[in-house]
């Protein structure tokens, strides 16, 4: 199995290269490589606490780190995030199955998506267009692997948008994206943007550091299930926010 070497660097855009034939073939072929390893490192299972959504999830995150840094030929890459469904993630997929009305029709952004599972929930829901932006290569071959085990569309793109507003998403979704300080320093001033243009906001977060809390509104808490392997305990309360 090849790596994913020609994958577009995990903070890429999408440039004018996309029209270049070469490029366009090179990531081709690194998109079925990282489905590839998706595929391999993972096991497709209906999801704890959101069942009617099926992820393809791995048990454990240290040796599949290491083997996402092999397969790369890298060191430091970050966590595959993409191999779990996040308490936060699980927050807001949860709220937006159970209240379709927030996104049925609308056009659905998963900021973050890592897995896809929230994107998934929008469109189970009736989301006219789902979105999905990851700055990991990896994450994003697993969304469109998710998407289709789960029979719905997703648009996702290896991008980092948080220099815009969202547009043109109705809705903007994140789950759990205040876990680092710098990351919610860009993070929020993206989701001010979005909802100050018109969008709703929602972020779910177990209680993460760099959360502002007095910024948001809770509009639902679930304790969530989750693995002791990447948090301090088995289950998280988690809030789903409303920026604004
Ligand atoms: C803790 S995971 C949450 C994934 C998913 N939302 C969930 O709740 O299961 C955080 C994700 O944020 C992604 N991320 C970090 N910075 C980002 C950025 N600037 N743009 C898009 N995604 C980003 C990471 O790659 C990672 O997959």
């Amino acid at each position: 199995m090849s790596g994913l070497v020609t994958t577009p660097a995990p903070t890429g855009t999408d440039t004018a290269a996309d029209t270049d034939t070469d490029a366009a073939a090179a990531r081709d072929g690194a998109a079925t490589a990282g489905a590839d390893f998706v595929r391999a490192q993972t096991r497709l299972a209906a999801v704890p606490f959101v069942p009617e959504i099926s992820l393809h999830l791995a048990e454990e995150a240290i040796e599949l780190w290491e083997r996402t840094e092999s397969e790369r030929g890298e060191i430091g890459l970050p966590p595959p995030f993409w191999a779990f469904a996040w308490a936060g993630g699980l927050g807001v997929a949860r709220y937006v199955l159970d209240h379709p009305e927030l996104v049925a029709g609308r056009q659905v952004l998963d900021l973050a998506a890592g897995s896809g599972l929230v994107g998934v929930a929008a469109a189970l829901r009736g989301a006219a267009v789902v979105r999905a932006a990851e700055i990991d290569a990896y994450a994003v071959a697993a969304i469109a692997l998710n998407a289709e085990a789960n029979g719905v569309r997703i648009e996702a793109r290896c991008a980092d948008l948080l220099d815009g507003d969202g547009a043109p998403a109705e809705v903007v979704l994140a789950g759990d994206v205040f876990y680092e300080r710098a990351m919610a320093a860009r993070f929020l001033p993206f989701l001010e943007r979005a909802v100050a243009r018109g969008a709703v906001v929602l972020v779910g977060d177990p209680g993460r550091a760099y959360l502002p809390r007095e910024r948001f509104t809770a509009l639902a808490e679930y304790d969530v299930p989750v693995l002791a392997d990447l948090e301090d305990r088995a289950v998280k309360r988690t809030t789903v926010w409303q920026l604004g």
